[in-house]
């Protein structure tokens, strides 16, 4: 990329993706970083895989083109399991998804029982259980798709009063059936980009209590597969947070997260022709 500054483009359904950027900030690369946020569409959680896949190339096709980005982070598991065949071949420039870390999670296991964290959808997926069959065939697997919990993490950035019941129903979700399995999970797969700011909170659950358990979050490994996409060595540089777009909706806490995240801007994004 001589003597241009990269620009990377991070999409995700809301404040999820947030947590990708700070990787990207924290692994020291020049780059422009742009962030569009489905808003209208959030949570994609609860949103049909038909729907979704009529959406997202045209949408991050327009995202692309709107920010003039040189790469594209997909920083959605929820898209990216689904859909990224899709986009890729809707958009123009470089794309990394980010998915279940299924793998770095079962060579990390000791006790041989892994929890995966993510949406209902996620969860359910032909990819997830593809990873898992490539990768995990000697572990055991426990999945769980909570359906307030994405909302719960945007809550909690934004410092608004949350239910702590959220987040002892989404670990009790995985530890129950860790005890009707009798074995001892000792890795969790946050595969929802908004889970890592959650971390503490499922963490300190009374569910959790006594239990010695690695939260595994993807940004680092993506920070790094853009920068070696990109050719730029980390700890080279210093990354810049530029624009960020949103497709509408609700908008008043997503802009306030993204500003206090150091975006210099928001603006909305067309929305695409077969969105809703
Ligand atoms: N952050 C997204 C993910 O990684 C999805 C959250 C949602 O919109 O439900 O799956």
């Amino acid at each position: 990329m001589s003597g241009k500054r990269a620009r990377v483009t991070v999409f995700d359904s809301g404040a999820g993706g947030l947590s990708v950027v700070r990787a990207l900030v924290a692994c020291g690369i020049d780059v422009d970083i742009s962030y569009v946020a489905d808003t209208a569409f959030f949570p994609y959680g609860d949103r049909g895989d038909a729907e979704l896949l009529a959406r997202l190339p045209a949408l991050l096709d327009a995202s692309v083109e709107t920010t003039r980005a040189d790469l594209l982070i997909t920083a959605c598991n929820t898209a990216s399991t689904l859909a990224l065949d899709a986009i890729r071949a809707a958009v123009r420039v470089p794309v990394v998804g980010v998915v279940p870390a299924i793998k770095p999670a079962a060579a990390l296991t000791r006790t041989g029982v892994i929890g995966l964290l993510a949406t209902p959808r996620t969860i359910a997926r032909a990819y997830t259980d593809a990873l898992i069959a490539d990768h995990a065939s000697h572990v055991k697997v426990l999945r769980h798709g909570p359906g307030d919990l994405a909302l719960a993490a945007e809550q909690v950035l934004a410092g608004e009063t949350v239910d702590p019941a959220v987040f002892e129903r989404a670990m009790e979700g995985l530890l129950l059936q860790e005890n009707l399995a009798g074995a001892a999970m000792d890795v969790v797969v946050l595969a929802c980009t908004h889970y890592p700011f959650v971390r503490e909170e499922l963490a300190a659950t009374r569910a959790m209590a006594g239990r010695e358990v690695v939260f595994l979050e993807p940004g680092e490994a993506i920070a790094r597969r853009t920068a070696a996409l990109l050719g730029l060595p980390a700890g080279s540089g210093t990354a810049t947070l530029g624009t960020a777009c949103t497709t509408g909706g609700a908008l008043s806490r997503l802009e306030t997260l993204v500003r206090r995240f150091g975006f210099a801007a928001t603006a909305s994004l067309a929305d695409s022709p077969q969105g809703g």
